[in-house]
C-alpha cells in the first residue's frame, strides 16, 4: 500500500472512482469522449499456460519454516514500495530481500501474508497490484498505470507463476481489519501497512520476526548457491572487461571502470549488488571509495571490489587488486603477497563445524605476522600485536561476511547464530583480508603510503569442506599477471 497510489488504493475495497490523472504541462483535462474512447478497442493479452518460476520449488518450504516458527499468529512480509527520486521519478525498485526470498516476487507494492490456520500451520497469499482497470481510467489516468509503466502479471498469471493465491493488494486492508490474533510485520518497506496495523503490532515483537527472517537465510538452498554460482562467473567476466579497458600507458577514468563492470552486470544480471568501489592508487585505502572519479594510472595498484547481482537478486562480493600496468612493483607484491597469505590462512579455516570468527582470527593474525616483520610495530611481538589489536590500524575491516540476496547477508541475525555462531554447510561467506596505507600514515616508510590491497572470495562451506565460487577469477600475483597479459594480447 504504497503513500502514493491513487486514493481508491488505500481505501480497501476494489476502486470504482477515476483516479486523478497524471498532471502534465500539457494537460487540459479529460474530455467524457477521451475518456470512453480510452476504455475501448483493446486486445486481451492475458497469459496461459505459464509454467512456475524456478524459484517456486523452494520458497513453499521457506515459507513451512518461517510458519513453524510463529504457530498461531499473522505474519506480513512487504516488497516495498517506489520511492520518488523527484516528482514523478523514481529510484529503480527493488523489492525487500526477505519478500523476494519467500515468494519470488518482485514487484512493487507486493505483500505476503501468512494468515494461521486451526492446524498450526499457515496459509500463504500474496497481495499485488493486478492489471490495471481500464473502465474506470486508471491504466492511463494512474501515476502507475501500465500505460505508463509497462504491463504486469495479472493475478492469475502470477498464481501459475509463484506457485500460491494471489489476490489484489487494494483488498489488504480489509484483510487485516478482519484479522484476529497477534501479528507480526517486517518493518521499514510499506508505511501504509505499517500504518494500517500500528495499534496491532509492537517494535519488540516485530524486531524478533525481522531478525527471525535474517536467520531464516542463512544457509542457502540449492537454487540459491547456483545463483551465487552464476553471480560469481557473471562477475569474473565483468572483472575481465575492466583489465581490457585498463591503459597500460595512458590513464583509465574510475568511471569508465565503473561503466565497464555495470554493463557486464546489466546485461548478465539484474544490476550491481552495492555501489561498485574502483579505487585506483591512495583511493583504495579508502574502504568505501564509491565516488570513482579519479583515474587509474600505470604503476599505480587498482583495487576494484564488484558483484553482479542476478536477476533473481543474488550478488557476488569480489574484490582484485591488480596492476594497472600489468606488472607489480616488488613493494606492492610484497603486500600483496602478505594478503594472499592471510586469505589463503582465513580460506583454510572454513570448514563445517568451524566457530565462524576462525577464519577471520586466522587471517588477521598472518597480517600481524608481515607487519611485526616488516618492522612498523616496533619490537613488539606478534602475540602482543594481535592481543591489543594495532594490526588493524592497517588491516581496518572484519574479515568477511555472509553473502546472498544482500551483500551484508543476514546482517540481523544473532550474535549466537552468526558471528558467534558455527559455519554449516550451505552457508556462503567472503573472506577478504586487507591492507591499508592510508596517504598520510606517517608511521610507515614513505613507499608504503598511498598503497592498498584487498583480495576476496565468495566461499560455500560444503559437507567436506569448502568450495572457491569465484576460483574462476586469479588472486596468486604471478597468475594475475598472467591472467592480464593474456587478456591483452
Ligand atoms: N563490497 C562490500 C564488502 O566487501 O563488504
Ligand atoms: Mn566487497
Ligand atoms: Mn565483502
Amino acid at each position: 500500500m504504497s503513500e502514493r497510489t491513487s486514493e481508491s488504493q488505500t481505501t480497501g475495497s476494489t476502486p470504482k472512482a477515476a483516479p486523478k490523472g497524471r498532471k502534465n504541462g500539457l494537460d487540459r483535462g479529460v474530455s467524457a469522449e477521451l475518456a470512453e474512447n480510452m476504455k475501448q478497442g483493446w486486445g486481451d493479452t492475458e497469459r496461459h499456460g505459464l509454467e512456475p518460476i524456478p524459484q517456486a520449488a523452494h520458497t513453499a518450504r521457506r515459507r513451512g519454516e518461517l510458519s513453524a516458527r510463529f504457530p498461531g499468529e499473522l505474519l506480513i512480509v512487504p516488497a516495498g514500495n517506489p520511492k520518488v527520486r523527484a516528482n514523478d521519478t523514481d529510484y529503480p525498485f527493488r523489492p525487500s530481500s526477505d519478500y523476494a526470498y519467500l515468494t519470488g516476487d518482485q514487484s512493487e507494492d507486493g505483500v505476503l501474508v501468512l494468515t494461521p490456520g486451526a492446524d498450526g500451520g499457515h496459509t500463504a497469499t500474496a497481495y499485488l497490484r493486478p492489471r490495471s482497470d481500464r473502465e474506470n481510467g486508471e491504466f492511463w489516468l494512474d501515476f502507475h498505470g501500465e500505460l505508463w509503466d509497462g504491463r504486469r502479471n495479472s493475478l492469475t498469471e502470477n498464481e501459475k507463476l509463484l506457485g500460491l493465491p494471489c489476490r489484489d493488494v487494494r483488498m489488504l486492508a480489509d484483510a487485516l481489519r478482519e484479522g484476529a490474533g497477534p501479528i507480526r510485520l517486517l518493518r521499514g518497506y510499506d508505511a501504509g501497512v505499517a500504518a494500517a496495523l500500528q495499534d496491532k503490532v509492537t517494535a519488540e515483537r516485530d524486531e524478533e520476526f525481522r531478525v527471525a527472517l535474517s536467520e531464516l537465510r542463512l544457509v542457502k538452498d540449492e537454487f540459491e548457491i547456483a545463483e551465487l554460482r552464476f553471480a560469481c562467473e557473471a562477475t569474473a567476466r565483468g572483472f575481465e572487461d575492466v583489465v581490457r579497458v585498463l591503459g597500460t600507458s595512458e590513464a583509465t577514468p574510475e568511471r569508465t571502470i565503473e561503466g565497464t563492470f555495470f554493463l557486464r552486470a546489466r546485461v548478465e544480471g539484474n544490476a550491481v549488488g552495492y555501489s561498485t568501489i574502483c579505487a585506483a592508487g591512495p583511493h583504495a585505502t579508502i574502504m568505501h571509495w564509491v565516488r570513482n572519479d579519479g583515474e587509474a594510472r600505470p604503476g599505480q595498484l587498482l583495487l576494484l571490489d564488484a558483484g553482479v547481482e542476478t536477476r533473481t537478486l543474488y550478488t557476488a562480493d569480489l574484490t582484485r587488486t591488480v596492476p594497472v600496468d600489468g606488472r607489480f612493483t616488488p613493494l606492492q607484491r610484497r603486500i600483496y603477497d602478505a594478503v594472499y597469505a592471510a586469505q589463503e590462512a582465513g580460506i583454510a579455516a572454513v570448514k563445517p563445524g568451524a566457530a565462524y570468527r576462525d577464519f577471520h582470527d586466522a587471517a588477521q593474525r598472518v597480517l600481524a605476522e608481515h607487519l611485526v616483520a616488516w618492522g612498523l610495530l616496533g619490537d613488539r611481538s606478534v602475540d602482543t600485536v594481535f592481543e591489543l589489536g594495532l594490526h588493524r590500524r592497517w588491516t581496518m575491516a572484519g574479515t568477511g561476511h555472509m553473502l546472498g540476496m544482500d551483500v551484508h547477508d543476514c546482517a540481523v541475525a544473532r550474535t549466537e547464530t552468526y558471528v558467534g555462531g558455527t559455519l554449516e554447510p550451505g552457508m556462503v561467506l567472503t573472506v577478504e583480508p586487507g591492507l591499508y596505507f592510508q596517504a598520510e600514515d606517517l608511521t610507515v616508510p614513505e613507499e608504503y603510503r598511498g598503497i592498498g590491497v584487498r583480495i576476496e572470495d565468495d566461499i560455500l562451506v560444503t559437507e567436506s569442506g569448502t568450495e572457491n565460487l569465484s576460483a574462476g577469477l586469479p588472486r596468486q600475483a604471478d597468475e594475475i599477471e598472467a591472467w592480464m597479459a593474456r587478456l591483452r594480447a
